[in-house]
């Protein structure tokens, strides 16, 4: 099987670089060209040229601008990178025959309510860069073999993260105020490596699986829980902090104002995906230990 896969350097883009090689041959690109190839998703005529050269069996793209907040200011780049170019792999992919995996994001919802989002619930995104986002599905959509992977609060262990962000603050500082009205999971990018690499394998033999699927781990917490958890690991583990995990201050999305407007229920029902990939999701706290055990040292 070769696969094309593009935005290999951000946080799902380098573990997939680990989850698919056993599946075949992988030609990774990033923004930059190399090998008179191109994974810039402005340049949407370059990318067209490097899906016909390469002709894969599996695209999978993990590129995105995803700067939630600048995208309010940007919204035009932020639709040329998640909508427009996407688009471009997906007619390209149609026109091979090739699978199209893309990843999508709880933003897509309005954050109304308390019940986690099925894939057949109305869409309705609050930003910019959730607009580009859900653009991005319904032209991803116009490949036949498309697999969209909605998830929610990503994290790895190489490059910034909340929780290292946290670790950081609770070290500086003696007072924190994180907010604790939006709910979540957050979700590793090595878990959505694997499934991907795994639901790549199913599709091959399952065709009809084709389609949206909510990926995110299990259970749910707040970010202001989240921090908190993440403290209380950093003290057990030694680290110097200031911040006593139960005097981390829970604040609300309203005295937090920001430019991009947040879901505060970002909640994805998972069923669907677990059902059809025959996949159990670990709780989110499996993950996330794992990523603390390894930047805790
Ligand atoms: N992060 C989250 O919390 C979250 C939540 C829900 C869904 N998602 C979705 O999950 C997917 C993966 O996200 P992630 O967290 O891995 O994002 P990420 O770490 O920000 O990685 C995105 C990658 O896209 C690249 N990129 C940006 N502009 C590009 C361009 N013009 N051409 C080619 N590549 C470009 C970035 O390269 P540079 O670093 O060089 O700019 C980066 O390597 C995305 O579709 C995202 O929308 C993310």
């Amino acid at each position: 099987m070769k696969i094309l896969l593009f935005g290999k350097s951000g946080q799902v883009g380098w573990e997939l670089q680990r989850s698919l090689a056993p599946l075949g041959q992988v030609i990774a690109l990033d923004c930059d060209s190399a090998d008179g190839l191109c994974g810039d998703f402005t340049n949407r005529a370059g990318l067209a040229g490097t899906v016909r050269r390469v002709a894969p069996d599996v695209i999978v793209n993990a590129a995105a601008y995803t700067a939630v907040d600048k995208a309010e200011s940007e919204p035009e780049l932020a639709r040329r990178i998640n909508a427009l170019a996407p688009g471009v792999l997906a007619d390209e992919a149609q026109e091979l025959d090739a699978w199209l995996v893309h990843y999508s994001s709880d933003y897509v919802f309005d954050g109304s309510g308390e019940k986690p989002w099925l894939e057949t619930d109305a869409t309705g995104p609050l930003s910019v860069y959730g607009k580009t986002k859900l653009d991005g599905e319904l032209a991803v959509a116009r490949c036949e073999k498309h697999l969209i992977l909605r998830t929610s609060w990503v994290y790895a262990a190489r490059g910034a993260n909340f929780a290292k962000t946290m670790l950081r603050l609770a070290q500086e500082r003696d007072q924190l105020k994180v907010i604790s009205d939006q709910i979540g999971a957050p979700t590793g990018a090595e878990l959505l490596a694997d499934v991907t690499a795994h639901a790549v394998r199913t599709l091959q033999r399952r065709p009809q699986l084709a389609g949206v699927y909510h990926l995110a781990a299990g259970g749910e917490t707040s970010w202001h829980a989240y921090a908190r958890y993440v403290i209380q690991h950093a003290r057990q583990a030694g680290r110097p902090i200031r911040v006593m995990p139960e005097a981390v201050e829970a604040i609300r999305t309203s005295a937090y104002p920001t430019p991009a407007q947040r879901p505060l229920n970002s909640r994805l029902d998972t069923g669907k995906l677990q059902v059809a990939f025959g996949l159990v999701m670990p709780d989110w706290q499996a993950g996330v230990e794992r990523m603390l055990a390894e930047i805790l040292g």
